[in-house]
């Protein structure tokens, strides 16, 4: 019999900085749920699919590198919208390369069709999927890719 790899069954979702005002920020970019709606609604989504989600989110860099190196050995994958971070920092490359977790990024927006300064990502080379421009929707698209295609 050949092994199926393992569904991931433990996920975490990080936000950076300013994705706490999501409901308000921009919402002609960002949308009008704001970030509690769209966390509860992405726990919800993982119990109906046996995944369990856990949420967290932080304005500080150093933060965010802290919950990555704590995920290992305790997160299955780990989704993140590392908000503008994602432009600057090499701490959060460096985290995501040193741990080894899989990891999907993740943007609101067409980041793409923005700013020229949105279109260079740290993330990206160290990511398993990188995915933008669904809205919020994304995090729940990217949890439901999980649940599918396991090997991501
Ligand atoms: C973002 C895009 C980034 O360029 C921006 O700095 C954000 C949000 C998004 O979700 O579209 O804070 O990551």
């Amino acid at each position: 019999t050949v092994e199926m790899p393992l569904m991931p069954s433990i996920v975490m979702v990080l936000n950076g900085p300013n994705l706490n005002l999501l409901g308000t920020r921009e919402p002609h970019i960002y949308g009008a749920e704001t970030l509690t709606d769209v966390e509860n609604h992405l726990i919800q989504t993982g119990k109906d699919l046996g995944i369990s989600v856990s949420c967290f989110q932080s304005n500080s860099e150093g933060d965010i590198v802290s919950r990555i190196h704590q995920a290992r050995g305790e997160t299955d994958f780990i989704i993140i919208n590392a908000g503008a971070y994602t432009h600057t920092s090499v701490a959060l490359h460096d985290a995501i390369k040193g741990t080894g977790v899989p990891l999907v990024e993740l943007h609101i927006s067409n980041v793409f069709a923005r700013e020229p300064f949105r279109h260079h990502s740290y993330i990206s080379p160290v990511a398993r999927a990188v995915m933008c421009g669904w809205g919020v929707q994304g995090y729940a698209l990217a949890i439901d890719g999980l649940a599918q295609t396991p090997a991501v």
